[in-house]
């Protein structure tokens, strides 16, 4: 393990922190208003949460938990956070996924010391491990994981490791099956010669060798620095467009024009790794929530099409991507009917098709 990789950086992002203007009271005011999108799952869903962390020293890292708080038996998303980021920082995020019946465990995988890729993908593959005979201990009463039905979930760098994770880079074996990876602003590192470990992408559609559901969310504003001479957050040549070439169907791709790498995270994040968060990358004009709520939805909606058939909703943002919340560029789909995955790729995009 290394102490933070190299601390003149963190300095020189603490700085940036520092002097980066605040942001005006006005955008903090208009961000409680927001219109609701047209499908449920842009809102809410209908059942109430609890998160809790779990710090016995029985996982092998804290774990943040987001559960429905209403007895029943729920599919599993596995959440990786960002680069330096908190679990904490994406509790809108869970809860939005949780309230549509999913047990998120998003595991922080770093303290103080930050771990390399490999080291990453190893706390993850740990963590999944974990869950066959520990996690039914920490849920509420009456509310069961069905582990038959894990997604492997993961922003910016921690989405890059849900690929590693799903295609089985990890050396201790998973002893769990993961049936869905969704990245969300996946990053493979700072640029195409410059990847972190484990180097994932081939520069080959198709490569990725998974035969489970794929979703690609990416940022339109992440290939762009926050100002210059500051690298991208989310870089051309290791972003969401490369994870979505590598895969094969059924994939779908989706990217929120007028947002930034950071802009699905809470509304206020705390401490100075907070500060650093909300001014490293170039962010939207707009409001979080609508940003939060479309991807949660497509997230909702893609697991509602490929966990419990219900394709509807994912069909219906795929054909029309203005339903959702936010601007929704680049809507890609490779077709392939849920639970049968097609081999061959066909890599003219199949614009907003509804063959689901
Ligand atoms: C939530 O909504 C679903 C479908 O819309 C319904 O089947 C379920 O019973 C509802 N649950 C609660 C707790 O209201
Ligand atoms: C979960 O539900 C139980 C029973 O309805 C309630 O007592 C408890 O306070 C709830 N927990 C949270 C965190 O909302
Ligand atoms: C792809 O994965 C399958 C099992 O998931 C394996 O049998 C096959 O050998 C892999 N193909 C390549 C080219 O690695």
């Amino acid at each position: 393990m290394k102490i933070v990789k190299s601390l003149p950086t963190l300095v020189v992002i603490i700085l940036l922190a520092i002097f980066s203007e605040a942001k005006p009271i006005s955008s903090i005011l208009s961000e409680t208003e927001s219109t609701p999108g047209t499908l449920d799952v842009f809102g809410k869903g209908n059942l109430s949460t609890a998160y809790f962390n779990v710090r016995t020293t029985s996982p092998p890292r804290p774990l943040l938990v987001v559960t429905p708080n209403v007895s029943g038996t729920y599919p599993v998303v596995l959440f990786l956070h960002g680069t330096y980021l908190l679990n904490s920082f994406y509790t809108d995020l869970l809860q939005h996924l949780s309230s549509h019946g999913y047990i998120v465990v998003a595991p922080q995988l770093w303290d103080l010391i930050l771990p390399s890729g490999p080291e990453e993908l190893e706390y993850a593959v740990k963590v999944a491990n974990w869950l066959p005979l520990h996690l039914t201990s920490v849920l509420p009463k009456n509310v069961e994981a069905n582990l038959e039905k894990i997604a492997l979930a993961g922003h910016s760098r921690g989405g890059k490791t849900a690929f590693a994770l799903a295609l089985g880079y990890s050396k201790i074996a998973s002893q769990v099956k993961f049936s869905a990876v969704i990245g969300v602003d996946p990053v493979a590192g700072a640029s195409k010669e410059s990847r972190t470990e484990p180097k994932i992408l081939n520069y080959v559609p198709g490569s990725f060798n998974l035969t489970i559901p794929v979703a690609v969310i990416g940022t339109g504003l992440g290939d762009q620095p926050k100002f210059w001479p500051m690298p991208a957050c989310a870089p051309q040549g290791v972003n969401h467009v490369e994870f979505f070439l590598e895969s094969r169907p059924p994939s779908g791709h989706f990217v929120t024009t007028d947002y930034g790498h950071m802009d699905m995270l809470n509304d206020h994040l705390d401490g100075v790794i907070g500060t650093v968060a909300e001014a490293l990358c170039k962010n939207g004009k707009g409001p979080k929530d609508p940003m939060r709520r479309t991807i949660g939805g497509i997230v909702v909606a893609f697991l509602k099409a490929y966990f419990e058939a219900d394709a509807d909703e994912y069909a219906t943002i795929l054909e029309d991507p203005s339903v959702a919340p936010v601007t929704l560029d680049a809507v890609h789909q490779f077709a392939g009917p849920p639970n049968h995955p097609q081999p061959q790729v066909n890599f003219n995009y199949i614009d907003g098709s509804t063959e689901l």
